[in-house]
């Protein structure tokens, strides 16, 4: 039974077709999925899908392209919804040095704000680093922000950055990218990391896996991360499915 620890089913595509989504996924064995906010209406949205359907956990919280929007008040509306039994973790959170949507100071605040929120209610952290490895991880020490545990999504920094966040309490995720033949850092990282800090995701619809690649992308896709990670540890599919499952479940603190 796989979890996809990392989707964003209320974009679009995927919502105007969540059914069918969600029945294609189980199909494989995709036996849950956690949505993930990205601003205030996406993480309202996330709160509602996992509400209705119970495959489904939410994550709320503001992306660091959207720093700029979490005034007190939006930081207020998220705590609240936070709270929600149904909300499994902040996020996602963090610093995008790529493409700099929201000034760095900013993007900063925006990551220390939410992760102190994640202290107040308790719960763990998605981390979202895009060329910001160095800024990420002093933060996050700082902060302690593993406290009650994190992950870092969609991986793609090295294997002394991949063991300093797992000594940090980070769990290291990984999404299609794994898949692609110039990942060689990312699949590095993934062969060497300890079993039980390992997780799989999509963040659908984007960053669609091979041998799709071009294709819209989905949970059910997930099951090609899960390939080429057994693929690259030498272990069985299945094995994979099973650890990566058990290691979401503590994260995320699943009971079910
Ligand atoms: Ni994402």
């Amino acid at each position: 039974m796989i979890i996809d620890t990392h989707a964003h089913l209320q974009d679009k595509k995927l919502r105007e077709n969540l059914e069918n989504v969600l029945g294609r996924a189980k199909e494989v064995g995709v036996e849950k999925i956690i949505c993930v906010g990205y601003d205030l209406a996406s993480s309202q949205e996330a709160v509602l899908l996992a509400r209705k359907y119970k495959q489904i956990y939410a994550a709320v919280g503001i992306h660091p392209h959207d720093a700029q929007t979490l005034t007190s008040e939006v930081l207020g509306k998220i705590r609240n919804l936070a709270k929600d039994p149904r909300v499994v973790a902040i996020g996602e959170i963090g610093l995008d040095y790529y493409r700099d949507l929201s000034p760095r100071d900013k993007q900063k605040e925006a990551f220390i704000e939410q992760i102190k929120l994640a202290h107040e209610i308790g719960k763990p952290i998605i981390v979202h680093d895009r060329d910001a490895n160095q800024d990420v991880i002093d933060i996050a020490k700082k902060q302690r922000a593993g406290k009650n545990g994190g992950i870092m999504h969609c991986f793609s920094g090295n294997l002394p950055l991949a063991m300093e966040a797992i000594k940090e309490g980070f769990y290291i995720s990984f999404a299609g990218p794994l898949t692609y033949k110039n990942a060689k850092k990312a699949q590095e990282v993934a062969t060497k990391i300890p079993q039980n800090r390992l997780l799989v995701e999509t963040d659908c619809p984007y960053l669609t896996p091979e041998p799709l690649r071009g294709k819209l992308n989905e949970p059910a896709h997930v099951r090609f991360v899960v390939q080429k990670m057994a693929e690259l540890r030498n272990q069985h599919p299945d094995e994979i499915a099973y650890l990566t499952g058990r290691n979401a479940r503590e994260v995320y603190r699943i009971k079910d």
